[in-house]
C-alpha cells in the first residue's frame, strides 16, 4: 500500500498508525494497528473516531491485512467484525461494501487500491465540502459547532469544521463557539485542539449554553457535521445536535449540516430507519483518561446513553454536500435527481 497521511492516520512502509484521540489534547500518542482485530479495538474505544475517518480507517487496515495474506475467509470476516464495530456512521458500511465486493474473485491488489482510493476520496470530499460552504460564512460570524468534524474525524480537512478553517484561510474574521459535547469531550478535547493548531480564535461552552448564546445574539450560524443521511434529509449526529437544530429554529439562526455523499444512506427512508448506536454506562456516570477515572453518580446508577440523536429535515436551512448544495425543501428533489 501507498504512503498516506492524514492528521490521526498514517501509513508508510507496511506500518499504519492512529493518533489515539482519547489521550487528546494532553498527549499526542501515536498507536499501531497491526491487524483488522486491533482496528475493531481502536474504533470501538474511539480511538479512532468520526464517521468518514471510520470508514477510511477500516479500509486501510483490511488493505494491510490483504496485503500481509489474508485469505478471502479471513478477510471477509475480518471485514464483518469492522461493520460491526460501530452501527450508525454509514461511512464504515460504504468502505467495507466497496471492499468486500470484487471484480471476479478476491484479489489483494484491488482491495488496496479501493482502500487508498476511499482515503483519496475522502479527502477529495472535504475539499469539495468546504468550496461549498465556505461562501456561506461571513465576516463576523460567530459560528456553534458540536462535536468533532475536523481533521481528526476525516482523511481530509474535515466536514463543518473543514468550512470553518477554509473561510478562516481565506481571510474572514469569524469567531467559533465550541459546544463541549458531553459526555465524551469530543468539542471540549478534539475540536479545541485542532481550532488552537489553526490558529481560529474559538471559545468552549458547556453544551447547555447553546440556548442562551443564541437568545443574547451571540450566534450567527450553526454547522454541524452528519454521521447517517436519510433520503428525506433527516440525519444522526452526536447526541445533542437536535437541541441546538430546535433551539437556532427558534431564533431564526441559519442551521447547516455538512458532509460527504459517503453519509447518506439511500436505504434508510427517514431518520426512523437509522440504528442508534447506544454507549456504555460508565461514560455518564463520569470520565475515564488514560491515567485513571473519576464517577460522580452513586453506584450503578441508571444510565441511557446513546451516542447519536436524529435531527428532522424540517429544522435543516441546507444540507452543504460536496457535490452540491441542498436548501430546505429541495431534499427529495435531490435524490430524486442524483441517485
Ligand atoms: O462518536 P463520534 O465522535 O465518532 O461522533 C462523531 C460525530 O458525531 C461527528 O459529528 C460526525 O461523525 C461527523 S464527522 C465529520
Amino acid at each position: 500500500m501507498k504512503e498516506l497521511k492524514a492528521l490521526s492516520i498514517e501509513h508508510s512502509n507496511g506500518i499504519l498508525k492512529i493518533l489515539d484521540q482519547k489521550q487528546l489534547p494532553n498527549h499526542e500518542v501515536w498507536e499501531q494497528i497491526q491487524n483488522p482485530k486491533e482496528m475493531v479495538i481502536a474504533i470501538k474505544e474511539l480511538k479512532v473516531r468520526g464517521a468518514p475517518l471510520i470508514g477510511v480507517a477500516a479500509a486501510l487496515s483490511l488493505a494491510l491485512y490483504a496485503e500481509q495474506g489474508a485469505s478471502e475467509s479471513e478477510f471477509m470476516r475480518a471485514a464483518e467484525q469492522l461493520r460491526e464495530s460501530r452501527p450508525t456512521a454509514v461511512n464504515l458500511m460504504y468502505a467495507i461494501d466497496k471492499l468486500t465486493q470484487f471484480e471476479t474473485v478476491f484479489n489483494k491488489y484491488e482491495v488496496i487500491a479501493k482502500a487508498e482510493n476511499i482515503f483519496y476520496e475522502d479527502v477529495a470530499l472535504c475539499e469539495r465540502i468546504a468550496k461549498n460552504g465556505e461562501k456561506f460564512i461571513e465576516d463576523d460570524d460567530n459560528i456553534l459547532t458540536h462535536c468533532n468534524t475536523g481533521g481528526l474525524a476525516a482523511a481530509g480537512i474535515g466536514t463543518a469544521l473543514g468550512i470553518i478553517k477554509a473561510a478562516f484561510e481565506s481571510g474572514k474574521k469569524i469567531h467559533v463557539y465550541v459546544d463541549e459535547t458531553r459526555p465524551l469531550l469530543q468539542g471540549g478535547r478534539l475540536t479545541t485542539w485542532e481550532l488552537k493548531k489553526y490558529g481560529i480564535p474559538y471559545t468552549l461552552i458547556c453544551d447547555n449554553m447553546a440556548a442562551a448564546l443564541m437568545a443574547q445574539g451571540k450566534i450567527q450560524k450553526v454547522l454541524v457535521g452528519a454521521d447517517r443521511i436519510a433520503t428525506n434529509g433527516d440525519f444522526a449526529n452526536k447526541t445533542g445536535t437536535y437541541s441546538l437544530a430546535l433551539a437556532a429554529k427558534y431564533h431564526h439562526i441559519d442551521f447547516y449540516c455538512a458532509a460527504p455523499v459517503t453519509t447518506l444512506d439511500l436505504k434508510c427512508s427517514s431518520g426512523k430507519s437509522i440504528p442508534i448506536e447506544q454507549r456504555a454506562n460508565e461514560e455518564v456516570r463520569g470520565f475515564q483518561v488514560s491515567s485513571g477515572g473519576v464517577e460522580w453518580t452513586p453506584k450503578n446508577c441508571d444510565v441511557y446513553n446513546p451516542a447519536f440523536d436524529v435531527t428532522p429535515a424540517g429544522l435543516v436551512t441546507a444540507w452543504i454536500f460536496d457535490s452540491n448544495v441542498v436548501n430546505q425543501g429541495e431534499f427529495n428533489n435531490y435524490i430524486t435527481k442524483n441517485f
